[in-house]
């Protein structure tokens, strides 16, 4: 953890959890964010869908929903950065307040359902230009009723201005959204998506797909099967949980929403250990959920992962999380005689 923020979290974490947020955003645009040496070792570099990631942390979506701050947050460390998600209009969300910490158990339950400032503006702020990778994460109005035009329209606006782009129907906070996990669905919104993308970039861009942790046999199955046929080239897994664990101590875990943090690692690396086995290793995935250390980001590669995201331990642990756990995970693959972040990818399903 870095020193200053040892100092300044104890006090934002006095605030309401979407008022530290909001703070640390505009305290991060404005610069007055220490910047960390970066810590990049040659054998956390890692080239996957002709980008060249520095190292394979990143910042998952719902951080920097509006892309006010990757720049800023690349320089904490961040081998990329994922903006959103954000829909074709602008959305306030739902009712504050809708972040909650569950500090006992170091966990997050969010239930904001995609505020966020609308697919123009946040075109305008990627097109300014991008000091490392930026992904962007869509999806779709509330108030639409028709989600596949939604989709194509942000991945048309946003896609000449990102380096890959993430289909989320995965998110608990919109309703309906995660019936589009299903084998037609899928189908009827990754094609017409992955057109518009070949139309309006110069070169295709990536295109994943966001799953959620809660998903029967039957689920996984068949999203690997769309996944292989449709030829996607990776798989983010996982969203938040809307489970609620009996460990949880938190008076606030039976609020409505996603849980992340700490009880999501387990479940959603055993998804990405399934989707990698159901894939056959063939689709990159990230692996995303309750990641706070070198040993889970390495937990995650070994179970499958290319790469790792991380969001609610920011919150308590401060950027200086991102240079700490890179530091940890060249150790690890040390030790275990591994070269390379890559050699290391689906370790676990071979030994
Ligand atoms: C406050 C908050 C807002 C989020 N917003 C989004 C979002 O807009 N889109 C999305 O795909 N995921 C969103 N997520 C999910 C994260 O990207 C991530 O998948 C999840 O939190 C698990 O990772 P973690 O345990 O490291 O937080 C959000 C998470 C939190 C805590």
């Amino acid at each position: 953890m870095s020193g200053w923020y040892d100092c300044i979290g104890p006090f934002l974490r006095l605030l309401d959890p979407e008022a530290a947020h909001r703070m640390g955003i505009r305290a991060l645009a404005a610069g007055l964010v220490p910047q960390p040496e970066r810590y990049d070792d040659a054998c956390l570099r890692i080239s996957l869908w002709g980008l060249d990631f520095p190292n394979p942390i990143g910042l998952s979506a719902g951080f920097d929903k509006n892309a006010e701050v990757f720049t800023p947050m690349l320089a904490q460390g961040f081998g990329f950065v994922e903006v959103g998600s954000v829909t074709p209009r602008p959305q306030l969300g739902n009712a504050k307040p809708r972040i909650f910490r569950l500090s006992e158990d170091e966990a997050v339950i969010n239930r904001l359902g995609f505020n966020n400032e609308g697919m123009h503006k946040v075109a305008e702020r990627l097109s300014q230009g991008r000091l490392g990778i930026v992904g962007a994460n869509l999806g779709k109005n509330k108030e639409s009723t028709d989600a596949i035009a939604d989709y194509v329209a942000v991945a048309e606006t946003l896609a000449p201005f990102a380096d890959y782009v993430v289909v989320n129907v995965s998110s608990p906070n919109t309703p309906g959204l995660r019936a589009l996990q299903g084998k037609e669905p899928l189908k009827a919104l990754l094609g017409p998506v992955r057109e518009v993308m070949n139309r309006v970039a110069s070169q295709s861009q990536p295109l994943l797909l966001n799953i959620a942790p809660d998903l029967t046999e039957e689920d996984k199955a068949d999203i690997a099967a769309v996944a292989l046929e449709l030829n996607l080239d990776g798989l983010i897994a996982t969203n938040t949980t809307i489970e609620r664990p009996d460990t949880l101590k938190s008076k606030r875990r039976n609020e409505m929403g996603g849980l992340s943090g700490r009880p999501l690692f387990s479940p959603s690396t055993e998804v990405l250990r399934d989707m990698y086995r159901l894939t056959e290793g063939k689709i990159p995935l990230i692996g995303v959920g309750g990641v706070a250390s070198g040993w889970d980001a390495y937990a995650k590669i070994r179970a499958g992962a290319s790469l790792v995201q991380l969001y609610s331990f920011l919150v308590y642990q401060g950027p200086g999380l991102v240079n700490q756990i890179n530091q940890e995970l060249v150790k690890l693959l040390f030790k275990d005689g591994f070269a390379s972040v890559t050699e290391a990818i689906g370790s676990d399903h071979r030994s």
